[in-house]
């Protein structure tokens, strides 16, 4: 990238995925702990939301804890629970004020197997994705928490199935039984932290996805940092398997 590319605004993906990787490396280069890496992330993914919102993507989701995540530590794992439970309290208080900051206008949404919070928890993700829905479907925040791409597919499949016990399943049925279904797929995927994977995020979204990925931790991931990525998005010939002129 020279430094007088520019964002072309005229040309900004639709829907951005992002897998926040590296909030323990960044906590780790500070000599903070692993815990205060993930805190840090949260402050990252606000202002990305905002500048999101601001430059006129219409829908983001982020990778905030994964099937796989569970395997780690039970201090990681209850932080990051505490974490996300102790954001959707401040989240239902912003709704109930009236006075939404960060997620202002935003439709938030959960995508996950939900069923492994208890029914209380369950409850008042329901109530921020139906208040929020009423923000209308100009800018979709989805969450993915107890998220797994393959799970995920088998569920589409097993819903599908299950409503039509005799008949064939196609690509359509399979992309509308998602926890995505009816919105567009990633035009990008970001990752921070420098590792070449997708691990078990938006599988079946991402077949045409452009990738990008960065060597940035997530908590330095900054509005500027995202400009780079759509710099680089701009610059991408995409084909869907065609033929491009
Ligand atoms: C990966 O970094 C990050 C996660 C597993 C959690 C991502 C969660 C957040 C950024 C917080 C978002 C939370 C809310 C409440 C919306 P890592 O721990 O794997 O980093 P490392 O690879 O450097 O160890």
């Amino acid at each position: 990238m020279s430094t007088n590319d520019t964002v072309n605004y005229a040309n900004i993906p639709v829907h951005i995925g992002f897998i926040m990787d590296g909030n323990g490396r960044w906590a780790k280069a500070r000599n903070l702990l692993r815990t205060q890496g993930h805190n840090a992330g949260v402050e990252a993914l606000e202002k990305i939301v905002r500048h999101c919102r601001d430059i006129g993507v219409r829908c983001v989701t982020f990778y905030v804890f994964s099937t796989e995540n569970w395997l780690r530590p039970k201090a990681e794992v209850d932080h990051l629970m505490n974490l996300f439970s102790s954001y959707m309290d401040k989240i239902i208080k912003e709704i109930n004020s009236g006075k939404m900051k960060t997620f202002k206008d935003s439709s938030i949404r959960f995508i996950g197997d939900m069923s492994a919070f208890s029914d209380d928890f369950q409850e008042k993700l329901k109530y921020i994705e139906e208040k929020t829905a009423e923000n209308g479907n100009e800018f979709i925040v989805n969450l993915a928490v107890n998220y797994g791409g393959r799970a995920e597919i088998i569920h589409a499949v097993n819903e599908f199935i299950n409503a039509n016990p005799n008949k064939l399943i196609t690509e359509t049925d399979i992309s509308e039984k998602l926890y995505t279904g009816g919105l567009p797929d990633p035009d990008l995927i970001i990752r921070t932290a420098g590792e070449s994977r997708l691990s078990n995020f938006l599988l079946w979204q991402a077949s045409y996805s452009e990738i990008y990925i960065t060597p940035v931790c997530w908590p330095d991931f900054t509005p500027d940092e995202l400009a780079k990525a759509i710099i680089d998005y701009n610059k991408r010939t995409r084909k869907f398997g065609g033929l491009v002129e």
